[in-house]
């Protein structure tokens, strides 16, 4: 039986709890206003809910969210964002890293770790990278958000989080284990200066040396596949899902997200990529089926 990894990201939860002026004295600002201009008619809650139901019917092994469940770092936002990982599972079959709509300005930092800390943590409790064995696979999960300046989207891990994170990858090649990286930010996209993970030549030069078996990323609310070099000529798929609240024809790409079937051992892994999507009548139905192992 392969094991059934399920990967969704930037549900960017609505609505909008009711905002105060006084929270609104700082970068959320902007991020209010394009709320109101902009995502609040592209992110619908029904649409979100349809897409859990449908994870949940695909009966996954262990459920990966790579980050923005919240919008502007409200604490009202942080409880109905735990409620969703609820209805996810739980710490043990349920990851998530943090993106930049989660620690948008400085105190949402104590926010996310108090409400979503036991989702966000490893096998050892430990913080970021944490590490989770789960059947045959070893998830590593990588935080690149860090409170910006306005009109800023970017990621960055840091010299600290990336040393540890090579460690992590070599410890788990020698454990035989199919590595997952969980990210927010891409390491390869073609988006604007102001929206890119700032330290992604370092990333990828730990990639290059270290290696992984699968990256995972949101943040362009984008189907997306790259491949990243590995060692020894190896290419590491980096697989970017759109956002899982995305009402059909209102983003960059309708709601969507990944399945993985991963069997075989090292050296010898097999792993498919099923992509569901919703369509325009708000079914969620299979799109596209990709074999990432072997390399294709
Ligand atoms: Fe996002
Ligand atoms: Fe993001």
């Amino acid at each position: 039986m392969p094991f059934t990894l399920a990967h969704l990201s930037d549900i960017h939860l609505a609505p909008l709890p009711a905002v105060h002026v006084l929270d609104l004295c700082s970068k959320r600002i902007t991020g209010y206003l394009n709320w109101q201009r902009k995502r609040r008619s592209v992110h619908e809650r029904a649409v979100l809910d349809r897409m859990i139901a449908d994870v949940s019917a695909q009966a996954p092994d262990h459920v990966a969210v790579t980050g923005d469940i919240a919008n502007i770092g409200l604490e009202a936002e942080y409880a109905p964002g735990r409620a969703v990982l609820d209805s996810l599972g739980t710490p043990a079959t349920v990851s998530f890293v943090p993106g930049n709509h989660d620690i948008y300005v400085a105190e949402s930092i104590g926010f996310a770790d108090r409400a979503w800390g036991d989702f966000m943590r490893g096998d050892g409790g430990e913080g970021f990278p944490y590490l989770k064995r789960r059947g045959p696979l070893a998830l590593i999960g990588l935080n690149t958000g860090v409170p910006t300046p306005p009109f800023q989207a970017t990621g960055t891990l840091g010299e600290a989080q990336l040393a540890a994170l090579g460690a992590l990858l070599d410890r788990t090649r020698d454990e035989k284990l199919f590595r997952v990286v969980l990210i927010h930010h891409p390491p390869v996209s073609d988006s604007p200066h102001h929206k890119v993970l700032t330290d992604a030549t370092a990333f990828m030069r730990v990639i290059a040396q270290h290696g992984a078996e699968l990256i995972l990323h949101g943040h362009d609310h984008l189907d997306m596949l790259n491949f990243i070099a590995g060692p020894n000529d190896a290419r590491v798929p980096a697989v970017g899902v759109p956002s899982a609240s995305a009402a059909p024809g209102a983003d960059k790409a309708n709601a969507g997200y990944h399945l993985y079937r991963i069997e075989g051992e090292a050296g010898a892994w097999r792993c498919e990529m099923v992509v569901r999507e919703m369509e325009m009548d708000g079914v969620v139905k299979e799109v596209r089926r990709v074999t990432l192992c072997p390399s294709p």
